[in-house]
């Protein structure tokens, strides 16, 4: 559907999705289905699925999964709400996928976040962000998988490119993914 998660979430019923297992939930997530790459969602290991982020993850452990690549601090869940609704309205693009294992558990994300440029035609830049597999879970390919359904979501909604920045312990990982090294990242902290 085309129904956004700021709509579902604005539904009367919709605090009922929050109590209800992932298997039962009719809850939108932040972007549509249609950008679910179907082959990857078919390669994943027996009854592992990978979908949008949805607001209910906060109490799914989302935030749990993203500590294994840097601090996340105490987020409480009004914060969370804010957040999300920010990304479903002024913020919109920005994909985050999630990899759920059959107890629904969180067990990889990993974001595309949409640049709109001037230049190039009003060229269209992906960024991958965020790329988080937990700890019991890395080695069985969920992470190469993620990159390969950013990718998907990236080619379909347009970008020319998809760019990142990564430590050099990680740069093997992102080669067999098949990105190459281009450039270099500087930062300014604030
Ligand atoms: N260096 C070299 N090769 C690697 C590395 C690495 N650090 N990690 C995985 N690989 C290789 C694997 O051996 C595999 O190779 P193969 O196809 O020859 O067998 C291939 O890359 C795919 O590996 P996956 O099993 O898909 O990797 P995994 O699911 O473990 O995910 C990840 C890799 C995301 C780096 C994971 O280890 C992780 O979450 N690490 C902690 C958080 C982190 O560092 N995230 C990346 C930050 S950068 C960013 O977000 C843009």
């Amino acid at each position: 559907t085309s129904t956004t998660g700021s709509q579902l979430d604005s539904h009367p019923d919709s605090h009922l999705n929050l109590h209800l297992n992932s298997t039962h939930i009719s809850e939108d997530g932040l972007f549509t289905a249609e950008l679910i790459s179907p082959l990857i969602a078919a390669s994943l290991p027996e009854s592992y699925t990978i979908r949008a982020l949805r607001k209910s993850d906060y109490a799914r452990g989302f935030l749990d999964c993203l500590r294994v690549l840097t601090t996340v601090g105490d987020i409480t869940e009004e914060q969370w709400s804010g957040r999300y609704e920010w990304m479903t309205t002024q913020g919109k693009g920005c994909y985050y996928l999630l990899v759920v294992d059959d107890g629904s558990r969180i067990v990889g994300t990993g974001a595309l976040i949409v640049e709109r440029k001037f230049i190039h035609n009003l060229g269209l830049v992906g960024h991958i962000e965020d790329i988080a597999v937990a700890q019991d879970q890395q080695g069985k390919k969920l992470g190469l998988k993620i990159i390969q359904a950013l990718d998907f979501v990236a080619a379909k909604v347009g970008c020319y490119k998809s760019i990142l920045d990564c430590s050099e312990a990680n740069e093997g990982f992102y080669i067999k993914c098949g990105f190459r090294r281009a450039g270099l990242e500087m930062a300014h902290y604030y």
